[in-house]
């Protein structure tokens, strides 16, 4: 008998590529994650203090920023956050808390930062994917995510499995105002998987740069759906806070400049809508994410991509959802080496 499917092909389980299988196990590592974090009964009992200071690289780096956004909305924490490289070289003022993220929990900037913390007398707490990594031998404390192996080096999963972490924190610090919110947001993860987005796509394939914005916790992920487009499609991509852009990246703008605009409902609505109003008189083409239906949004963009209509907690999950789709189906398009991409390593263990 003749068996034309390699261990590999077995392991991606039908999918191209491990990217996209992992981008469609994320309902279940959401679930997964809150579900583990209700039963971790140490988590209430954490305390967590009253000034926290987050370090992280990558994709880990964006999910501690919408920790921040979060955790001051909706709590009195007051949380700041440090890229591992940087902590490591100058002395941040001292907080009661130091948390690293990492997925590997074997990143060396990120595990030298933790020591730091030690020697500084911070209590510390982990956040990885990984039992056994150095990281979670090293903190006080440990909280797992629940993503599982993996394989594709552009963290897709793992970024969902903090986000579960960091919105289960954030439920903890608001006395569980959020537990029904987090208890369904997987359902909303499962809607926008199907997307397709091939005219937002068509749109991007001659880029060699573009830019992605987003304001409040819709500037990390704009962050974060940037870095995902880098990684894997090599097109120069930058995140920016969207009322940022007028400070110099106007100048860079052009027909030739595709704007991803994140236009969800609520606060920054109203300006948002005027952000991109400004992109389009400068002639960059503009892909807008709003919430179905929102005929407003689709009225000014080129190319319109909905999404569920949420509490803002669970379309920062959707709408990031929906970046890697975008980042993913550009990069095949473009025939990229999506799983392993020009350059880049899963886990950074050297300085
Ligand atoms: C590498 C990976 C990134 C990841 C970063 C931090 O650069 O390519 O995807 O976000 O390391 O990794 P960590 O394991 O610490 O989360």
């Amino acid at each position: 008998t003749h068996i034309d499917w390699s261990v590999d092909d077995a392991k991606k389980g039908g999918f191209e590529h491990y990217m996209l299988k992992e981008i469609y196990e994320q309902p279940e590592v959401f679930y997964n994650t809150i579900k583990a974090l209700e039963k971790d009964t140490r988590l209430p009992m954490l305390r967590i203090p009253a000034e926290i200071t987050v370090v992280a690289c990558g994709t880990s780096y964006h999910a501690a920023l919408v920790f921040r956004y979060l955790a001051q909305e909706y709590s009195s924490k007051r949380v700041s956050v440090e890229f591992a490289s940087e902590f490591k070289y100058y002395t941040p003022p001292l907080r009661d808390m130091v948390i690293a993220v990492t997925q590997s929990g074997e990143t060396a900037d990120t595990l030298t930062a933790i020591e730091k913390a030690k020697a500084r007398n911070c209590s510390t707490l982990a956040v990885t994917n990984v039992l056994g990594s150095t990281v979670s031998r090293s903190a006080d404390w440990t909280v797992f995510m629940c993503a599982g192996p993996e394989i594709s080096v552009a963290a897709t999963k793992s970024f969902t499995g903090q986000l579960a972490v960091f919105m289960g924190m954030v439920n903890v610090m608001a006395d569980g105002k959020f537990t029904e919110v987090l208890a369904h947001a997987h359902r909303s993860i499962e809607r926008v998987l199907p997307q397709e987005m091939g005219a937002a796509v068509s749109l991007l394939l001659s880029a060699t740069e573009m830019f992605y914005v987003g304001r409040g916790v819709f500037y990390p992920v704009a962050l974060e759906g940037a870095l995902k487009m880098k990684e894997i499609s090599y097109i120069h991509a930058e995140g920016y806070a969207a009322g940022e852009l007028k400070h110099g990246p106007f100048a860079l703008l052009s027909p030739e400049t595709p704007v991803v605009a994140i236009c969800t409902p609520g606060r920054t609505y109203g300006v948002m809508l005027s952000n991109v109003k400004e992109m389009k008189a400068r002639g960059a083409p503009v892909i807008g994410i709003g919430v179905e239906g929102d005929t407003e949004v689709e009225s000014i963009v080129d190319v319109f991509i909905p999404i569920p209509e949420d509490h803002q907690m669970v379309q920062a999950l959707t709408v990031s959802v929906i970046l890697q789709l975008l980042a993913y189906q550009t990069a095949n398009a473009l025939e990229r080496d999506i799983d392993k991409p020009r350059n880049l390593a899963k886990s950074v263990t050297v300085e």
